[in-house]
Protein backbone atom coordinates (compact mmCIF):
# COMPACT_ATOMS: atom_id res chain seq x y z
CA UNK A 1 0.00 0.00 0.00
CA UNK A 2 1.19 3.32 -1.32
CA UNK A 3 0.18 6.24 1.68
CA UNK A 4 0.30 9.49 0.01
CA UNK A 5 0.42 12.62 2.89
CA UNK A 6 -1.19 15.37 2.02
CA UNK A 7 1.41 18.44 3.61
CA UNK A 8 -0.75 21.40 2.74
CA UNK A 9 -3.53 23.37 5.09
CA UNK A 10 -5.52 23.64 2.47
CA UNK A 11 -6.87 22.70 -1.23
CA UNK A 12 -4.71 24.42 -3.53
CA UNK A 13 -1.96 23.13 -5.71
CA UNK A 14 -0.96 20.30 -3.95
CA UNK A 15 -3.80 19.03 -3.70
CA UNK A 16 -3.98 19.01 -7.22
CA UNK A 17 -0.46 17.02 -7.21
CA UNK A 18 -2.09 14.52 -4.77
CA UNK A 19 -5.57 13.67 -6.72
CA UNK A 20 -2.48 13.37 -9.61
CA UNK A 21 -0.58 11.10 -8.48
CA UNK A 22 -2.72 8.99 -6.38
CA UNK A 23 -5.43 8.72 -9.45
CA UNK A 24 -2.77 7.59 -11.80
CA UNK A 25 -1.07 5.14 -8.97
CA UNK A 26 -4.70 3.50 -8.67
CA UNK A 27 -5.80 3.09 -12.69
CA UNK A 28 -2.57 0.71 -12.48
CA UNK A 29 -3.88 -1.05 -9.39
CA UNK A 30 -1.88 0.17 -6.26
CA UNK A 31 -3.80 0.15 -3.37
CA UNK A 32 -3.27 3.83 -2.10
CA UNK A 33 -4.38 6.04 1.03
CA UNK A 34 -4.57 9.42 0.75
CA UNK A 35 -3.73 11.62 4.69
CA UNK A 36 -5.50 14.54 3.89
CA UNK A 37 -4.06 16.92 6.79
CA UNK A 38 -6.14 19.67 5.52
CA UNK A 39 -9.14 17.93 6.52
CA UNK A 40 -8.07 16.63 9.99
CA UNK A 41 -7.91 17.80 13.30
CA UNK A 42 -5.68 16.41 15.50
CA UNK A 43 -3.68 17.17 18.76
CA UNK A 44 -0.54 18.73 18.93
CA UNK A 45 2.67 16.38 20.37
CA UNK A 46 2.64 17.75 23.81
CA UNK A 47 6.24 16.44 24.66
CA UNK A 48 6.31 14.12 27.68
CA UNK A 49 7.49 11.39 25.74
CA UNK A 50 5.50 8.57 27.36
CA UNK A 51 5.52 7.46 23.52
CA UNK A 52 8.89 6.13 23.92
CA UNK A 53 7.77 3.08 26.23
CA UNK A 54 4.39 2.94 25.47
CA UNK A 55 1.68 4.59 23.89
CA UNK A 56 0.76 8.01 22.69
CA UNK A 57 -1.31 10.15 25.22
CA UNK A 58 -3.38 11.36 22.08
CA UNK A 59 -3.80 6.95 21.71
CA UNK A 60 -7.49 7.37 20.65
CA UNK A 61 -7.17 10.59 17.90
CA UNK A 62 -7.41 10.10 14.07
CA UNK A 63 -3.83 10.73 13.61
CA UNK A 64 -3.20 7.35 16.46
CA UNK A 65 -5.61 5.58 13.95
CA UNK A 66 -3.81 6.68 10.84
CA UNK A 67 0.06 5.92 11.83
CA UNK A 68 -1.81 2.21 13.02
CA UNK A 69 -3.62 1.92 10.14
CA UNK A 70 -2.03 3.32 7.42
CA UNK A 71 1.82 4.41 8.31
CA UNK A 72 2.67 0.99 9.88
CA UNK A 73 0.96 -1.07 7.26
CA UNK A 74 2.82 1.34 3.66
CA UNK A 75 5.24 -0.06 1.58
CA UNK A 76 5.91 3.01 0.15
CA UNK A 77 5.39 6.89 2.01
CA UNK A 78 5.25 9.69 0.35
CA UNK A 79 4.87 13.40 0.93
CA UNK A 80 3.55 16.25 -0.96
CA UNK A 81 4.21 19.67 0.77
CA UNK A 82 4.13 23.12 0.05
CA UNK A 83 7.22 25.22 1.55
CA UNK A 84 6.65 27.18 4.46
CA UNK A 85 9.64 29.60 5.51
CA UNK A 86 12.03 27.07 4.50
CA UNK A 87 10.50 23.92 6.06
CA UNK A 88 6.89 21.68 6.25
CA UNK A 89 4.02 23.26 7.19
CA UNK A 90 3.15 23.75 11.18
CA UNK A 91 0.19 20.66 10.09
CA UNK A 92 3.15 17.93 8.61
CA UNK A 93 5.75 19.45 11.51
CA UNK A 94 3.40 18.74 14.02
CA UNK A 95 2.58 14.95 12.03
CA UNK A 96 6.22 14.63 12.25
CA UNK A 97 6.68 15.34 16.00
CA UNK A 98 3.26 12.55 16.90
CA UNK A 99 5.64 10.04 14.68
CA UNK A 100 7.68 9.85 17.47
CA UNK A 101 5.44 7.34 18.89
CA UNK A 102 6.38 5.12 16.35
CA UNK A 103 10.19 5.30 16.15
CA UNK A 104 10.94 2.18 18.85
CA UNK A 105 7.64 0.31 16.66
CA UNK A 106 9.60 0.83 13.07
CA UNK A 107 12.79 -0.04 15.14
CA UNK A 108 11.38 -3.82 15.95
CA UNK A 109 10.15 -4.16 12.50
CA UNK A 110 12.13 -6.18 9.62
CA UNK A 111 10.92 -4.65 6.80
CA UNK A 112 10.82 -0.85 6.38
CA UNK A 113 8.94 1.38 3.67
CA UNK A 114 10.17 3.22 0.96
CA UNK A 115 10.29 7.14 1.03
CA UNK A 116 9.64 9.77 -1.48
CA UNK A 117 8.55 13.80 -1.22
CA UNK A 118 7.30 16.24 -3.83
CA UNK A 119 7.83 19.40 -2.44
CA UNK A 120 7.17 22.79 -3.77
CA UNK A 121 7.21 26.52 -3.53
CA UNK A 122 6.69 29.55 -5.12
CA UNK A 123 9.63 31.69 -3.80
CA UNK A 124 12.92 30.33 -4.54
CA UNK A 125 14.72 26.72 -5.04
CA UNK A 126 16.74 26.84 -1.80
CA UNK A 127 14.10 27.08 0.25
CA UNK A 128 12.17 24.14 -1.22
CA UNK A 129 15.71 21.99 -1.34
CA UNK A 130 15.92 22.69 2.48
CA UNK A 131 12.44 21.35 3.39
CA UNK A 132 13.21 18.35 1.32
CA UNK A 133 16.39 17.74 2.58
CA UNK A 134 14.66 18.28 6.40
CA UNK A 135 11.71 15.36 5.25
CA UNK A 136 14.63 12.97 3.49
CA UNK A 137 16.27 13.59 7.14
CA UNK A 138 13.31 13.22 9.27
CA UNK A 139 12.48 9.48 6.81
CA UNK A 140 16.24 8.55 7.82
CA UNK A 141 15.44 8.91 11.69
CA UNK A 142 12.62 6.88 11.52
CA UNK A 143 13.95 4.19 9.69
CA UNK A 144 12.11 4.15 6.51
CA UNK A 145 13.86 3.99 2.69
CA UNK A 146 14.69 7.51 1.35
CA UNK A 147 14.46 6.83 -2.41
CA UNK A 148 16.11 9.81 -4.70
CA UNK A 149 14.20 8.53 -7.65
CA UNK A 150 10.66 10.02 -5.52
CA UNK A 151 11.93 13.20 -4.76
CA UNK A 152 11.29 16.03 -6.55
CA UNK A 153 11.63 19.83 -5.91
CA UNK A 154 9.41 22.28 -7.90
CA UNK A 155 9.66 26.07 -8.30
CA UNK A 156 6.39 26.89 -9.25
CA UNK A 157 6.32 29.72 -11.88
CA UNK A 158 2.97 31.58 -11.78
CA UNK A 159 1.60 28.66 -9.64
CA UNK A 160 1.94 26.34 -13.21
CA UNK A 161 1.40 22.61 -12.86
CA UNK A 162 3.77 20.01 -14.64
CA UNK A 163 1.25 17.29 -15.70
CA UNK A 164 3.46 15.49 -17.50
CA UNK A 165 5.97 15.51 -14.95
CA UNK A 166 3.81 14.42 -12.18
CA UNK A 167 2.61 11.17 -13.70
CA UNK A 168 6.47 10.34 -14.58
CA UNK A 169 7.03 11.12 -11.22
CA UNK A 170 4.06 8.62 -10.53
CA UNK A 171 5.09 6.20 -12.95
CA UNK A 172 8.42 5.43 -11.44
CA UNK A 173 6.88 5.23 -8.03
CA UNK A 174 4.59 2.38 -9.40
CA UNK A 175 7.89 0.89 -10.69
CA UNK A 176 9.57 1.63 -7.82
CA UNK A 177 7.06 0.10 -5.38
CA UNK A 178 5.98 -3.42 -7.64
C1 LIG B 1 3.51 31.07 5.54
C2 LIG B 1 4.04 30.80 4.16
C3 LIG B 1 5.40 30.69 3.98
C4 LIG B 1 5.92 30.39 2.71
N1 LIG B 1 7.27 30.22 2.57
C5 LIG B 1 7.78 29.83 1.36
C6 LIG B 1 9.15 29.53 1.21
O1 LIG B 1 9.95 29.59 2.15
N2 LIG B 1 9.59 29.15 -0.02
C7 LIG B 1 8.76 29.02 -1.09
O2 LIG B 1 9.22 28.65 -2.18
N3 LIG B 1 7.43 29.29 -0.99
C8 LIG B 1 6.92 29.68 0.22
N4 LIG B 1 5.57 29.92 0.36
C9 LIG B 1 4.70 29.71 -0.80
C10 LIG B 1 3.99 28.34 -0.72
O3 LIG B 1 4.93 27.28 -0.72
C11 LIG B 1 3.05 28.21 -1.90
O4 LIG B 1 2.05 29.17 -1.73
C12 LIG B 1 2.52 26.81 -2.06
O5 LIG B 1 2.74 26.41 -3.37
C13 LIG B 1 1.05 26.70 -1.77
O6 LIG B 1 0.65 25.37 -1.99
P1 LIG B 1 -0.90 24.95 -1.84
O7 LIG B 1 -1.64 25.66 -2.94
O8 LIG B 1 -0.91 23.49 -2.05
O9 LIG B 1 -1.33 25.35 -0.48
C14 LIG B 1 5.04 30.23 1.61
C15 LIG B 1 3.64 30.37 1.82
C16 LIG B 1 3.15 30.61 3.06
C17 LIG B 1 1.65 30.71 3.26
Amino acid sequence: MIAIIHGSHRHGIHWRVTSILAGYLQEQGNEVKIIDLAEMDFEFCCGVQVCQDGECVFKDDILSKIFREVILQADCIYIVTPTYFNMPPAKLKNFIDRSNALLPIFEEKSTHPLFGTWVSGEADMESIGNNSRLLYEYAEIMGWKPCDEIKEEVLLENTELDKNRILEIAKTLHDIVR
